[in-house]
């Protein structure tokens, strides 16, 4: 298959792209390196070292006999769009490039209307691309498990069957959003949602939970990290804390630490992408699957990355909450389902232990390097405090 990965450079873009390689796919990507860019503004970096995304590519042509064919650009550019949609002809489009930090976007007004812009135009470029040149092509599209919200019922894949004064249909469940960011994946798949409508375009839209790890076999063999953010705007929960354990901070839960989300590890979402590649919808249909494996509160999280610590420094950190700079519930009721990539045959590959343990061994390498990042970790972007800030 010929697979056109938007968003190549990225956490899960990079490593997705190597084991589509390895798979036998003609793989090709697009980036702007604008994830680095927005790091490095909120004055971070990856925790982990990464090589430029040349070096890169010529260290996978040597490994498996050939790469990923590059084209440099903006996904909101829509002539650039056009222009590789033409040149490639893909049989898939999997979208990632997106800004993909909720802190980010709630730092101010510029913050806010740069995500707002860029997710939903660079995902109607490629809407429009696909439907004109390659109408048979799927889009992989990644949104988030954020988009629904914490609701106190159990939240469907997608859609769901409800009954009002008398009479039934079958709708979209309710989306609720906690920031900008996860509004944007909601306007996204509601425009993915109208495309297939009106032209049958062929959508995969995935409710993703939150990835975690380091490691996959292809990261393993060639020795090329994915990028590992632990700043406060572009680390999740998990990476956070386990970079103050390893620089001897005290591990720092947002509020309570009852906030409960779904979670999967780096290589179980690059399976997941691959099913969902390998196994295209039909056209004129359009999916949601809800991507993730287990759920774990923020206090779980914590402690476990404890644990794993002292299990292997033998000495314990400190766990100490502070005051929540998100406005969200901090105990609450959660169960989404998430049946449809079983039944295309996902498994679990590894358990968020085993993978904490990893990610802790590959962070403690760079202890330096971490701790040149110590100042960037605890958080600064509030909710409530949103600025205008043109
Ligand atoms: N990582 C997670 O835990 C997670 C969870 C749920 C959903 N997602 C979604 O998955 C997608 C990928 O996440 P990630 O963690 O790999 O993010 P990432 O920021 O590491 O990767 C995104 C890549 O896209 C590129 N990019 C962004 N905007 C672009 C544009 N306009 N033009 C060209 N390139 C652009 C960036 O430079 C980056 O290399 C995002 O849409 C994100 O919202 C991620």
């Amino acid at each position: 298959m010929k697979i056109l990965i938007m968003g190549v450079d990225g956490y899960i873009g990079f490593p997705l792209a190597l084991r589509l390689l390895t798979r036998g796919h003609d793989v090709y990507g697009i980036d702007n390196f604008i994830t680095r860019k927005r790091v490095q503004k909120v004055g971070s970096d990856s925790a982990l070292p990464i090589s430029s995304f040349a070096f890169r590519n010529s260290v996978i042509k040597k490994k498996f006999g050939k790469g990923i064919g590059f084209f440099y650009g903006d996904a909101t550019n829509p002539k650039f769009i056009y222009r590789v949609i033409n040149e490639v002809r893909p049989d898939a489009i999997v979208h990632l490039a997106e800004q993909r930090s909720a802190p980010y976007s709630m730092i101010g007004l510029k913050e806010a209307n740069e995500t707002m812009v860029k997710n939903i135009v660079s995902t109607l470029n490629l809407i429009y691309a696909v439907k004109d040149i390659t109408p048979e092509a799927h889009i992989l599209k990644l949104g988030t498990m954020g988009e629904y919200g914490t609701p106190n019922i159990d939240i469907p894949e997608g859609f769901f069957e409800i009954e009002y004064h008398g009479r039934k249909d079958v709708l979209p469940f309710p989306r609720n959003a906690s920031s900008w960011y996860h509004w944007t994946k909601v306007h996204d798949s509601n425009n993915l949602m109208f495309a297939n409508k009106v032209w049958g375009t062929k959508v995969t839209d995935v409710m993703q939970g939150v990835v975690y790890g380091t490691r996959t076999e292809e990261i393993e063999k060639t020795g090329l990290y994915t990028r590992f953010d632990i700043d406060e705007v572009y680390g999740t929960a998990l990476n956070r804390f386990t970079a103050e354990a390893i620089i001897n901070e005290p591990i720092t839960p947002y509020g309570k630490g009852g906030q409960t989300r779904g979670f999967l590890s780096l290589n179980d979402s690059i399976e997941c992408l691959t099913l969902a590649l390998e196994n295209p919808p039909e056209f004129g249909e359009y999916r949601v699957f809800n991507q993730f494996d287990e759920k774990y509160s923020v206090n779980q999280l914590a402690e476990m990355v404890r644990d794993l610590y002292k299990e292997k420094f033998g000495k314990e950190p400190e766990i100490v909450h502070v005051d929540n700079p998100r406005v969200e519930k901090e105990e609450h009721y959660y169960n989404p389902e998430h049946e449809k990539l079983k039944a295309l045959g996902y498994k679990r590959t590894k358990d968020i232990k085993s993978e904490i343990y990893d990610a802790i061994d590959d962070l403690n390498k760079f202890k330096e390097r971490l701790m040149n990042l110590r100042n960037v970790i605890m958080p600064r972007t509030y909710w409530k405090k949103s600025a205008y800030n043109l």
